[in-house]
């Protein structure tokens, strides 16, 4: 087992696929700076799914035992279910899933990632009132379709799926009782989480996010809840369920209750960066030196010490001191 220098173990690991999205959600990818100019990532410097798949190995060494696909929107390269089926194959690996908008899931794509080995999915939505999810998402997409990709999901059984909600002030909070009231007693789990202070693009202000606990409060006011213990260590959702039987919905509370304590997770950008935090400045170049023909061995060792002096946890020391870091936009680490 690798701990880092909080004594932390690496679990986790999060690989975006592309860097790319066909959504401009304003929290995350603000069309002023993600315009028609903007640079991508090139398709050399992107990794192949033989790279991925070897870093994962590699990884599972290591400890991790879960692997989360992101992007970007990781549906957007093409083939995906190939790599997932890799993935799948890789010794160690216990859960394996993917967060994506849903845009690209039909359910032929829903039923080859299922046959591929993806055990699950998470799926963003944030809000059920066609106008204020087409403005949040900046590209006019609307809710009925990322409803069916939520179908589909279902009609493939990648359980529990999990729809993810960023809460905004004054853009979606009415949308909180919507959303939990659509998803009672579907089985599916909706999560609310903060808005945080991801990159420096999306022009975050702490007036803009709405605490977690009044997400509950307005919940609580609908229905009787009661909170629910953690699935596993370093869970990131807080659990409640509802008291007469229709499921649970959780809260993600990074900015008014960091979690960093229990942080397992390390971060694979598509260009083979490592970052050891959501919110970090700089990552290791894990492609370039599996590109220099490095042996696993010599990857392996690399991981492991800079793993090992990690000692980041920004959402505990967030200030005015952090706010103007260059820290990497959520696009490219992928969440
Ligand atoms: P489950 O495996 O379903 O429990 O979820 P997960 O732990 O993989 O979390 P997921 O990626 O679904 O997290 C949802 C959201 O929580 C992300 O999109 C982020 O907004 C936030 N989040 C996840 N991990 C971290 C983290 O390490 N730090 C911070 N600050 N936020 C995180
Ligand atoms: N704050 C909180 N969550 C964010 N996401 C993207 N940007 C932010 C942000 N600034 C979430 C999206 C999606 C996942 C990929 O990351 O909701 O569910
Ligand atoms: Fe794309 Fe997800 Fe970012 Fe929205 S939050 S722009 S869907 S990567
Ligand atoms: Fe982990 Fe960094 Fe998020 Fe803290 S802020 S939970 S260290 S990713």
């Amino acid at each position: 087992m690798s701990l880092d220098a909080l004594g932390r173990p690496l679990r986790d690991l999060r690989i975006s696929v592309t860097d790319r999205c066909n959504f401009r959600c304003t929290y995350c990818m603000p069309r002023e700076t993600y315009g028609r100019d903007f640079e991508f990532l090139r398709r050399d410097e992107v990794m192949s799914f033989e790279e991925i798949a070897r870093l994962a190995q590699l990884f599972a060494k290591l400890g991790v035992e879960k692997i989360r696909l992101t992007g970007g929107e990781p549906l957007l390269r093409r083939d995906i279910e190939a790599l997932v089926e890799m993935l799948a194959h890789v010794k160690g690996i216990r859960d394996l899933t993917m967060t994506t908008n849903g845009s690209l899931l039909t359910r032929e794509k829903a039923r080859a990632l299922k046959d591929a080995g993806l055990n699950r999915i998470s799926i963003s939505l944030d809000s059920l009132d066609d106008d204020v999810f087409r403005a949040m998402n900046d590209v006019n997409f609307p809710v009925g379709r990322v409803l069916d990709a939520i179908d589909a999901a279902n009609e493939a059984q990648l359980w529990p799926i999990k729809i993810d909600m960023v809460v905004k002030r004054g853009v979606n909070e009415n949308s909180v009782v919507d959303m939990a009231s659509h998803f009672r007693g579907t089985g599916h789990i909706v999560r609310f989480i903060e808005y945080m202070d991801v990159g420096t693009t999306n022009g975050w202000r702490m007036e803009d996010v709405v605490p977690s606990r009044e997400v509950v409060e307005r919940i609580a006011a609908a229905w009787p809840i009661d909170p629910l213990n953690s699935n596993y260590f370093g869970e990131v959702a807080e659990r409640y369920r509802y008291r007469d039987g229709a499921g649970e919905f959780g809260i993600i509370s990074s900015v008014t209750q960091p979690f960093c304590g229990s942080c397992t997770r390390a971060r694979l950008t598509a260009d083979g960066k490592l970052y050891l935090c959501l919110f970090a400045t700089e990552g290791h170049d894990l492609l370039g030196l599996l590109r220099r023909r490095a042996t696993d061995e010599e990857i392996v060792d690399e991981i492991r010490s800079v793993w090992r002096v990690r000692d980041d946890r920004y959402s505990e020391i967030r200030s005015g001191e952090t706010a103007g870091l260059q820290k990497v936009e959520m696009s490219r680490i992928g969440g």
